[in-house]
This record gives C-alpha cells, sequence and structure tokens, in this order.
C-alpha cells in the first residue's frame, strides 16, 4: 500500500487548539474523490499560513491537509477525459480547507476541478503562480475589462513584496504598465524594481487623511485592505479602477462614498473561487499575453520539511514571493 508524506492540521483532543503535524499517510486517509494525482508542486499561500496556524478560522473540519493549489500528474482517474500522466493544475473549490489539499505527496480530488497545464507552462511555474498568480491575472483581467490600459497611468500595488502582488507586478509589466509597488519592506526596493516596478513606495510614506486627495492612479490591485484600501480609494483618478481580493492589513473598510460618486472611481471584488470556464480562460491569459518574466526571481523551492517555518514567516510579514514546495524533495 502507498504511504506518502503530508502536512495535516489536526485536533489532539476535543477543545484544544489545532496542531499541525507532517503524518505518514495512505490513499484511503485522504477526502473522497474521482481522481488521484501525483502532487509535483504545491504553492503556500496566506490562506494556507493561516490555516497551518490555526488561524482565521479557514478549517473547521479536522484533520485536514492544507495547501490550495497544487501542480503534478494523473495517477487515475474515473473521468475518461483524463489519463495517466496527464500534467494538470488544481486551486481552489474548498482544496485544503473543506477537502484534503495540496501540501501531500497525494491528493484526491474531483474530476471537475482540473485543469489541463497550460502549454508553455513546467509544473513548477505553475505552482510558481498557483491561487496567487490566477488572482493577479483575474485582477488585470476585470480592470481591464473596465476598460484599463497602459496609456491611463500609474497602477499601483499593495502588499507589494507578497505572493500575489509579486506576480501582478511582473505581468503589468509584462503587459507594458508602468507599476507603483507599494510595501512595508524597506530592503525590498531592489526585488521590487527587478520585477518591473517602476517605483516603489513605503506604507509609512502614505498620506492619511482626509475624504478625497489628489487623484494619482489609473488604476490599483490590492493585496491588503483595511486602511491601505481607504487610501486607494481617495488617491485614484477620476474613472480609475480598484480591484480588491486581500486583507492581510485588516478586513474593515472606513471610506465614504465620494470616490464613487465624484470621481466615478470603480471597485471591484476578486474571488479566485470563480467558475471553471473562468479559470481556463485566465490560465490561458496566464500561459501567454499575461506570462510573467520573473517567476524565477519570485520563487523559493522548499521542502514539506519547511512548511511550519514558511508559513510563521508569512504570517509575521517576513516572506518575499512565492514558496512552493517541490514533493521530490
Ligand atoms: N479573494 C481571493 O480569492 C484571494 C485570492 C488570493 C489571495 N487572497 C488574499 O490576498 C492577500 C495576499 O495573499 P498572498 O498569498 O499574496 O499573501 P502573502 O504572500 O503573505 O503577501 C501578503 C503581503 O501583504 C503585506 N502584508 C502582510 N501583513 C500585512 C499587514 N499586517 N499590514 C499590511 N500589509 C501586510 C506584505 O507585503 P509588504 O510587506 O510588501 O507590504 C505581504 O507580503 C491575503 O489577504 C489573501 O488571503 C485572496
Amino acid at each position: 500500500m502507498t504511504t506518502f508524506s503530508a502536512f495535516r492540521v489536526e485536533i489532539p483532543d476535543a477543545g484544544n487548539p489545532p496542531e499541525s503535524h507532517i503524518r505518514q499517510l495512505h490513499i484511503d486517509d485522504l477526502s473522497p474523490g474521482d481522481t488521484l494525482i501525483k502532487v509535483a508542486y504545491a504553492g503556500v499561500n496566506y490562506k494556507d499560513a493561516l490555516a497551518a496556524n490555526g488561524q482565521g478560522k479557514i478549517i473547521r473540519d479536522h484533520p485536514r491537509i492544507t495547501g490550495i493549489d497544487l501542480s503534478g500528474h494523473i495517477v487515475s482517474s474515473e473521468n475518461g477525459q483524463l489519463k495517466e500522466g496527464d500534467p494538470v493544475v488544481v486551486h481552489g473549490f474548498g482544496l485544503g480547507v473543506e477537502h484534503d489539499g495540496g501540501h501531500a505527496q497525494y491528493a484526491r480530488v474531483s474530476s471537475d476541478w482540473v485543469l489541463p497545464l497550460p502549454a508553455r507552462l513546467t509544473l513548477r511555474e505553475a505552482a510558481t503562480l498557483g491561487a496567487a498568480g490566477y488572482t493577479a491575472a483575474l485582477a488585470l483581467h476585470w480592470m481591464e475589462q473596465c476598460g484599463l490600459n497602459p496609456e491611463q497611468g500609474e497602477v499601483t500595488i499593495t502588499g507589494a513584496t507578497g505572493g500575489v502582488a509579486s506576480i501582478a507586478i511582473d505581468i503589468l509589466n509584462h503587459c507594458g504598465y508602468q507599476t507603483v509597488a507599494i510595501t512595508g519592506k524597506h530592503a525590498a526596493h531592489d526585488y521590487l524594481k527587478k520585477l518591473g516596478a517602476t517605483r516603489v513606495m513605503e506604507v509609512s510614506d502614505l498620506e492619511p487623511k482626509g475624504p478625497l486627495a489628489s487623484g494619482q492612479w489609473a488604476g490599483a490591485i490590492d493585496s491588503v485592505g483595511g486602511p491601505v484600501l481607504a487610501w486607494l480609494l481617495r488617491t485614484t483618478k477620476p474613472e480609475g479602477v480598484i480591484t480588491a481580493f486581500g486583507n492581510a492589513g485588516g478586513a474593515r473598510l472606513d471610506t465614504s462614498v465620494f470616490p464613487f460618486i465624484l470621481r466615478g472611481v470603480k471597485l471591484l471584488g476578486i474571488n479566485a473561487g470563480g467558475p471553471i470556464a473562468l479559470r481556463r480562460k485566465i490560465w490561458d491569459k496566464l500561459a501567454t499575453v499575461y506570462r510573467p518574466d520573473h517567476l524565477d526571481d519570485i520563487c523559493q523551492v522548499i521542502s514539506l520539511d519547511n512548511l511550519p517555518q514558511v508559513t510563521k514567516q508569512m504570517l509575521e510579514r517576513k516572506s518575499t514571493g512565492r514558496n512552493v514546495i517541490d514533493m521530490a524533495l
């Protein structure tokens, strides 16, 4: 019987807080599904960091293997469309939250969740992108649907050294946009410029006051939420468009209606958990017109054993870019 390694969040005794352990498991220990995947790589996302450390009430049913995205090869499937050895990508649909996720050498999922690995992407590149790259690309896709283009001016990206934001800077640079990276990390300027940021601002430089300030941004991609998102609303140009998907800096939004009714600023919500047809379309863009140029600079390859330490660094705001687990290490 196949035995494999998995990072699992467990409740040791009823009423006690969750604990994380690397366990040796069997396929029958996994959540049910019609498709078995040998995981090659899996990303580490902010949501995974919360889940692995028992924060944010991400996981409600224990035990649970974390990991909201993965890439790997089909081992077997009851769906005739999927053949042994096919390279695939899976993210979302409750993976790593309500269903055992990618932080294991095997995953058993529904074939309805499985995307073929796009041509021109390797399994490692696909995992470097993962849910983060999908979110960054989805944000730009919807901004462009609202009329954003590189001629309209600078686009700002907050939480800039994070996984989603690093990929967003890279994609926008590839597409010819001028980007302003906003970070809380003084030492990260060189990293952000290397990804293509036109200039870098620090969170400590943001002016906190007033219902409206001078409009600076044609667009904004926000990982942070809270006061930073409120500041973006005050400082976005007339007809500018903001995408919001994160809450790393807070879930409350204290704002006014003035950016909307006086400037026509558009605030778009982004949810990576959209339908499979949209995922196919956005992954196709990620592999072609939105393809980032600096994935090797963004990616740190780690082993499953490194995962506890890396998730703690993410919650302490000490990580940069994307951490990707190589299941063969
Ligand atoms: N809605 C969706 O479907 C969806 C999909 C993907 C991600 N998300 C969310 O998007 C956010 C980013 O995800 P990620 O995977 O890119 O996370 P990440 O890699 O941990 O990056 C988050 C970045 O936000 C900044 N940050 C962290 N803590 C902060 C704080 N207390 N105050 C202000 N800024 C802080 C840091 O950047 P600097 O130090 O450079 O400022 C950090 O690198 C998370 O909230 C995540 O849950 C949502």
